[in-house]
């Protein structure tokens, strides 16, 4: 990897980095990134320390013949497939010291406890690996987004976070690896989620974001999912909205049977 990048000084390198089992979101983030630089590396690498659940981890689906096809057609410069033991040399004293941020204790911080140390770790590692001037991540995982863009000013790395807005099937669904493992009937169900959260928006106002959250989860609920939260957040920092709050972000994660899905709704007030 080293070796090749040397011949790259002069690039702008960007970073993508990913679980692999890539779908049109994935492709949506590839695409930014070959606009923004002259250089584009795909990691790809399922991540065991942000998994809460070991049977999570274990049936990620894991797709790398058909990755590496679809990468070499959108003629990416580099894949990075590391090794559990290139990533984590040190095995078990892996675990990355978090800068204090009380934003990755909420929402999926608090349903997942370790998720985002898991994710930050991996992500620092990442950093540390690819001398890379900037790196792209989505707007599907909101929270992670800003925990990353709070990671880098806290460590104070010259790399420039990119966002890349949620990219959709045409029933409204955000397309996600764990899509597959609803079943067809789940499957019918799932857009209700990006349904209820734009009905939510167009009610919204500061005053009113309780009774939202507490129709949209009983929506959600008459639909058949199981909510871990429905949230209406200031779009900076994920505190709670007041009067003041100009972007507005409405996160939410929901079951539908085993399968855990996220989604959010990112507005400015009108
Ligand atoms: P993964 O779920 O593979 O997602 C990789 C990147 O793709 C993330 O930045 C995610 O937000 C983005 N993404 C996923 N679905 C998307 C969609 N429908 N539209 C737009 N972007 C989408 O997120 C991770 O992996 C991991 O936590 C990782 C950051 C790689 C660390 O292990």
């Amino acid at each position: 990897m080293h070796s090749q990048m040397q011949d790259w000084q002069s690039d702008h390198v960007v970073l993508v980095p990913t679980m692999g089992n890539l779908h049109m979101g994935h492709q949506q983030l590839i695409q930014r990134a070959q606009s923004l630089g002259n250089r584009t590396v795909v990691s790809i690498f399922v991540n065991p320390i942000q998994f809460n659940q070991a049977s999570d981890y274990e049936h990620y689906p894991r797709t790398i013949e058909a990755d590496l096809n679809l990468l070499k057609k959108m003629h990416v410069d580099a894949v990075f497939v590391p090794s559990e033991a290139q990533m984590y040399p040190d095995g078990e004293s892996r675990t990355f010291t978090m800068p204090a941020m009380p934003l990755a204790n909420e929402f999926c911080g608090r349903h997942r406890p370790g998720h985002f140390s898991g994710v930050c770790t991996v992500v620092a590692r990442l950093f540390e690996i690819i001398p890379a001037h900037s790196a792209v991540f989505g707007e599907k995982d909101f929270q992670q987004l800003l925990i990353i863009q709070h990671l880098v000013r806290a460590l104070d790395h010259p790399i420039n976070i990119v966002p890349v807005e949620t990219q959709r099937e045409s029933d409204g669904l955000a397309y996600s690896s764990r899509n597959q493992h609803l079943t067809d009937e789940q499957r019918q169900t799932a857009p209700w989620l990006y349904k209820i959260l734009t009905q939510a928006r167009l009610k919204y106002t500061a005053n009113h974001s309780q009774e939202i959250q507490e129709e949209s989860v009983k929506l959600l609920e008459k639909h058949g999912f199981k909510v871990d939260y429905f949230h209406l957040c200031d779009a900076s920092d994920l505190t709670e909205i007041n009067a003041e709050t100009q972007r507005i972000v409405i996160l939410c994660a929901a079951w539908l049977g085993q399968t855990r899905l996220i989604d959010n709704i990112l507005f400015q007030k009108s």
